[in-house]
């Protein structure tokens, strides 16, 4: 489970966060929508524990963020995978190895068990083929599925996804959209899904939020939502998926 209770983050001059509370039950899919520069991506970035709230906390299992040890933070971000938004890949390092990365620094694994794991993990996502390409060679949508299969390849219980379908086309996207509830059902994980499209939070949420000015406006299944009375949460969910 994933709690964050009154988080407060200022960043530069302006306060982006102010007093964000939410919660992901285990094994759920929870997705934040919101508008651009509102702080969702600085919101993940908390749970991963890159920021610290100047107020309130992140509480992962029962574990406040902010008490941890370093050695016990370590353990539980071998648990979580993060998809970056637009992917993230070094680019002086091919698809196969940016996909290896985190068993290389977490793990020691041989040369080949990472070798097979990362070629199941990007099987998994149609990217088994491009294995050898470099970043600079492939397009959007093909760094956020390497992205995705980055984000997999520890086998993590907790997976945060920013913007997983972003630059995707529509089939593309539902491809992405089936792996996250397929991950969810068949490995248990627990989501974090950042999203600006219908489509996406349809398909993969348990439970959607809307944040506006900081805080979650209003959060619930996406039924709830569709009869909210706020027209910010009609502009994001009103209507049929896009
Ligand atoms: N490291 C940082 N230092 C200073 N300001 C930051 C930092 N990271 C983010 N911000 C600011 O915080 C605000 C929220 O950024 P964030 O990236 O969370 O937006 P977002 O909701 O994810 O937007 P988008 O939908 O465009 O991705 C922005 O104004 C951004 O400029
Ligand atoms: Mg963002």
């Amino acid at each position: 489970m994933i709690e964050l209770h009154d988080v407060h983050k200022q960043l530069g001059d302006r306060e982006i966060l102010r007093g964000l509370t939410l919660t992901v039950p285990k094994g759920k899919n929870y997705v934040i929508m919101g508008r651009s520069g509102i702080g969702k991506s600085v919101t993940l970035k908390h749970v991963i524990g890159i920021f610290q709230p100047d107020r309130g906390k992140v509480v992962v299992d029962g574990v406040d963020m902010a008490t941890v040890t370093p050695v016990d933070l370590r353990e539980l971000r071998k648990r979580m995978g993060y998809l970056f938004q637009n992917g993230a890949l070094l680019n002086w390092l091919t698809v196969a190895e940016n996909v290896a990365l985190p068993l290389r620094e977490h793990t020691k694994m041989s040369r080949s068990e990472i070798g097979d794991r990362v070629m199941k993990v990007l099987e998994l996502v149609g990217m088994d083929h491009a294995a050898g390409n470099y970043p600079a060679r492939i397009s959007g949508g093909m760094k956020l599925r390497a992205g995705m299969a980055r984000a997999l390849i520890t086998e993590p219980e907790y997976v945060l996804y920013d913007e997983p379908n972003a630059g995707l086309d529509p089939i593309m996207s539902d491809q992405i959209h089936n792996l996250i509830v397929e991950v969810r059902d068949r490995l248990g994980v627990t989501g974090l899904v950042v999203t600006h499209s219908r489509a996406c939070a349809f398909t993969v949420g348990d439970i959607i939020g809307v944040v506006d000015d900081g805080k979650i406006l209003e959060e619930g299944t996406v039924a709830e939502m569709q009869k909210s009375e706020h027209e910010l949460v009609h502009q994001f969910i009103g209507g049929g998926a896009d």
